[in-house]
Formats: C-alpha cells, sequence, structure tokens
C-alpha cells in the first residue's frame, strides 16, 4: 500500500529500540502510532508520559496478524474472528477481553484490549521482526491533531520518541475503526476507516454507531483531534460569509472550502479546497489542520461532509476538533 520501504537495517533497529524498552513512531495506514513493546509495563508508561494521555486512557495493541488473536484475547466469539478474517490487515480495531500476555498498564486497567493488524508493509515488517505486540496510541501529544506524516511526528515528538520509521505520508488518514467485538452484537465506537457499510456488508445486519456526544469509552473525548486555532462549524453554504465576517473582525481565517462551493471567492487569511473524494479528504484532513495553524490562522471555519461512508469518521473528527477545549 505505502510508497516507501524502509531498509531491513531500520526495522532491525527498530525492533531492538522495542526490546529495549524504547519508544519507535511507526507509519500504519491510518495515522502515525508512538510504539512500545506491549508487554513492557515500563515502557508502555513511556508513552504515557510523551503523549500527556491520562494513564486510564487505553492504548490499541497492533500484532502481527490474525493467527496471534489467541494470544492476546479470550473468548473471541464468531463475529469477531469474522471481522479479523475479513478485515485485517486493515483500518479495523477490536475490543476483546483481555489476552493473558497483555498487562493492565496498556489497557488502562480495563478487562479489555482493543487488538489492530495494521496494513502498512512498514509497520508489518517491524511486528515480524520484534515478535510481540506493539502498544501503539497516535503519536501526537493528548488532545491534538493526529500525525500523518513522518514529519509530523518529529515536529511534535521531537527527541521524546528513540526511533522514527518513515513510512511517508498515510494512505487512509484518519484512525481505525473501532468496533466493541466482546459480544455476538458488535457496535462502533469510534468511525474510522473501515466504513460502517462495509462492517455490515460482511455481518449482514445493521450496525450501532454510538452517539459521538457522549463518552462512552476512556479516552472518547469531547475535544480532540483539535489545532491551536480554534474550529466553527457551519452549513456549507454559510461557511464564505462566516470566514468573512471572522476575518472582517480581525481573526486570522482560516477556511475549508466545501466541494459544493469549490467555484466561490472567499477574503480569508488561508483556504483549503476540500477536495470532493471522501478519501481524498480523509487523507488530508489532519495535514490541512496544521497546515492552517502553520499559517497562523486563529479561527477555522469548516462544514461537516455527508455522514456515509469515510464521511462519518470525517464528521467525528471535525466535531471533536470544535468540541469545548478544556482551557475553555
Ligand atoms: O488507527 C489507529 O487506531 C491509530 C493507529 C496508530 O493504529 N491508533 C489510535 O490510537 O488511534 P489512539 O490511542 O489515539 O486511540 C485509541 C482509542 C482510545 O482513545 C480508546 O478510546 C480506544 O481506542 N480503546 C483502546 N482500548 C480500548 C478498550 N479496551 N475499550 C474501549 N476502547 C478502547
Ligand atoms: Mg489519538
Amino acid at each position: 500500500m505505502a510508497r516507501v520501504t524502509a531498509r531491513t537495517s531500520d526495522i532491525e533497529k527498530a525492533a531492538a529500540v522495542l526490546r529495549a524498552g524504547g519508544l519507535v513512531a511507526l507509519p500504519t495506514e491510518t495515522v502515525y502510532g508512538l510504539g512500545a513493546d506491549a508487554e513492557n509495563p515500563a515502557a508502555v508508561a513511556r508513552v504515557f508520559e510523551v503523549k500527556g494521555r491520562p494513564p486510564t486512557h487505553p492504548l490499541i495493541v497492533h500484532i502481527g496478524g490474525a493467527e496471534h488473536l489467541g494470544d492476546w484475547a479470550e473468548d473471541v466469539p464468531a463475529t469477531a474472528r469474522l471481522l479479523a478474517e475479513r478485515f485485517w490487515p486493515g483500518p479495523l480495531t477490536l475490543v476483546l477481553r483481555r489476552g493473558r500476555r497483555v498487562p493492565l498498564e496498556a489497557t488502562g486497567g480495563l478487562e479489555t484490549v482493543a487488538l489492530r493488524v495494521p496494513d502498512h508493509p512498514i509497520a508489518l515488517a517491524l511486528l515480524s521482526a520484534f515478535g510481540g505486540g506493539v502498544a501503539a496510541p497516535s503519536a501526537n501529544r493528548f488532545g491534538s491533531v493526529s500525525p500523518t506524516t513522518a514529519d509530523h511526528v518529529r515536529a511534535e515528538l521531537g527527541d521524546a520518541v528513540d526511533f522514527v520509521l518513515d513510512g511517508g505520508p498515510c494512505e487512509v488518514g484518519v484512525e481505525s475503526t473501532i468496533v466493541d467485538a466482546t459480544g455476538d452484537t458488535p457496535s462502533v465506537l469510534r468511525p474510522g476507516g473501515v466504513t460502517r457499510e462495509d462492517l455490515e456488508a460482511v455481518l449482514g445486519r445493521p450496525l450501532a454507531v454510538h452517539s459521538t456526544s457522549r463518552v462512552r469509552v476512556p479516552g472518547q473525548h469531547p475535544s480532540h483531534y483539535a489545532p491551536r486555532a480554534r474550529v466553527v462549524l457551519v452549513e456549507p453554504e454559510k461557511v464564505v460569509a462566516e470566514a468573512e465576517q471572522a476575518q472582517e473582525l480581525g481573526h486570522h481565517v482560516g477556511v475549508f472550502l466545501p466541494p459544493s462551493m469549490a467555484d466561490a471567492q472567499v477574503k480569508a487569511h488561508a483556504v483549503v479546497e476540500v477536495p470532493a473524494s471522501p478519501a481524498a479528504y480523509a487523507r488530508g484532513l489532519y495535514g490541512f489542520l496544521r497546515e492552517l495553524d502553520l499559517q497562523g490562522c486563529d479561527l477555522i471555519v469548516a462544514s461537516l461532509p455527508v455522514e456515509e461512508g469515510l464521511g462519518l469518521a470525517i464528521a467525528n473528527r471535525l466535531r471533536r476538533a470544535a468540541g469545548p477545549r478544556p482551557s475553555q
């Protein structure tokens, strides 16, 4: 999938860093992860420290293949096995009962564990060379925008990471879909790279998606994926007027110009033309937010895409980017 192939020596070096209890930033098809040996509680503790993440927020454990599921989870329902077979490697995370290899430090004290097999040749090569599970949240500071290039990771975490594996820009661009697969009726805890429609096609029945406004699981906060600039969401046809009004009031406004308004002229500090294809939008989303921050915008005006397919995950991230900030 990815265009960049890491040298074998880099993979070996990264595996050695993990074995020594260090932190490796690794590319996945969704976003870059900040990885540690999932079975080393001290290494896992460093992930929380570097991210500034509360220790009760569970991490995703990345494994090399569905055949290892039994090592990392217990009482795996047939439905979960089906989903793993169909979507792994891929942007799907399954929440299951914690297996014996998973320390409580990685799950934030929960008796469940989130597992996924990433669809990226470098991540898979690392998992194979390392041999164990890699606990990895997105490689950004708590609450901020997830990184989709190695440069984003270096800019945000710098020397706090022992080794950065560069796998080029992430193909999917938004995080994995998280599914509670502990019971016979799976439900979506976080929309992401695998669409609800894809899941329903495999399951042969409708799937519950938890409301985005309720805190359902640790780590799902109203404010998340947030750039420095404040984000305001309005109807697509109001984006231009809202942006120009704020710009006149003295704001440095960044605009996400929706595809339906592509021909509009807008007087603002910076303009992002939102791609019409949801896949291209998802791939670019976090980079666009970072770019508007870099250009000095203090306000971003955007609208929500249609909430189907990847649009569901994009809308979820935009709502949280626009959510009330802890400091406000
Ligand atoms: O695409 C992704 O999922 C990326 C890449 C690196 O794999 N990872 C990622 O990790 O997004 P993170 O830590 O930013 O988000 C993981 C979320 C947590 O915030 C939490 O909501 C949920 O996964 N989670 C993890 N373990 C869980 C569990 N046992 N039960 C419920 N939710 C869990
Ligand atoms: Mg994250």
